[in-house]
């Protein structure tokens, strides 16, 4: 991406500190955005946003908070002023769970951070794009919506499905405003997210991840990352409602 074609506008990136998230943060700022980077923790969030400025990228911003709540979505739509970009990105599992096995709570918290959070913080930003007649609307979901695949967690798999049809809803409902809503799916990507999974769920192995992918390796995060500067910009004007893949090719778990 060497043309700075988001200049001029501000994107807000949920769970940007590290993973996907930070490489999205990066990608809108290579393109010359402003970036608010959110994540739950202020410290964590503060080190990020010290490291990208550090890198030359003085766009950078963050907010840390839970915007679970109203207050902090409220919090973030001062601090950020106009948001033309929401990137959804904040999410995950950590334990490997079935139908039988997931509990309750799994299953609440899956769905509160896959699929209700997204839906909050487009109901937050939306007024504001509508009113501008320009917005861009990109939630990450996951290659479990395309495939199931086992070693999963049951709620997370039906929130990232959930996130499909709630994004193509939400693209209809805007349509011919000038705002749009897409999802990308990412197949199994190396990050630190993907650590943490491993050591929470020991029976599954990258290698083992590795084998399912025909192109026999993991993705970057910036390979998924590349893509979203380019679903932001003007040109991107007719895209909406679409469910983009970027999975090495693995449409079969
Ligand atoms: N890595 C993969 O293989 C893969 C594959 C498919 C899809 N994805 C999706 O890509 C996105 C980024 O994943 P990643 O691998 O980069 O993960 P990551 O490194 O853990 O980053 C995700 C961020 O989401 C935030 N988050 C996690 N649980 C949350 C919760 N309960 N409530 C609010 N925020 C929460 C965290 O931010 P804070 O702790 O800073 O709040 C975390 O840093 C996620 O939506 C994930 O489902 C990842």
């Amino acid at each position: 991406m060497g043309t700075r074609i988001l200049a001029g506008r501000t994107a807000v990136v949920s769970g940007a500190r590290r993973g996907i998230g930070a490489a999205i943060a990066e990608a809108l700022l290579a393109a010359g955005a402003r970036v608010v980077v959110c994540g739950r923790d202020a410290v964590q969030v503060e080190a990020a946003v010290t490291g990208l400025r550090g890198r030359g990228f003085a766009g950078a911003e963050g907010f840390g908070g839970d915007l679970h709540t109203a207050e902090a979505r409220a919090e973030l739509l001062t601090a950020a002023g106009a948001v033309d970009i929401l990137v959804n990105n904040a999410g995950g599992f950590l334990r490997t769970t079935t139908t039988l096995d997931a509990t309750d709570e799994e299953w609440d918290e899956q769905l509160r951070a896959n699929l209700t959070l997204p839906f909050l913080l487009c109901r937050a930003v939306l007024p504001g794009m509508l009113g501008r007649g320009w917005g861009r609307i990109i939630n990450v979901g996951s290659v479990t919506a395309t495939a199931p695949q086992l070693g999963n967690a049951i709620g997370y798999v039906a929130a990232k499905s959930g996130l499909v049809g709630f994004t193509r809803q939400l693209a209809l409902e805007v349509a011919g405003t000038g705002v749009t809503a897409n999802v990308v799916n990412p197949g199994t990507v190396g990050t630190e997210h993907l650590a943490d999974y491993f050591a929470a769920s020991p029976q599954v192995s990258e290698a083992e991840l590795a084998q399912r992918i025909p192109m026999g390796r993991l993705g970057r995060p910036r390979e998924i990352a590349a893509l979203i500067p380019c679903i932001a910009s003007d040109d991107a004007a007719f895209l909406t409602g679409a469910v983009i893949d970027v999975n090495g090719g693995a449409v079969t778990a």
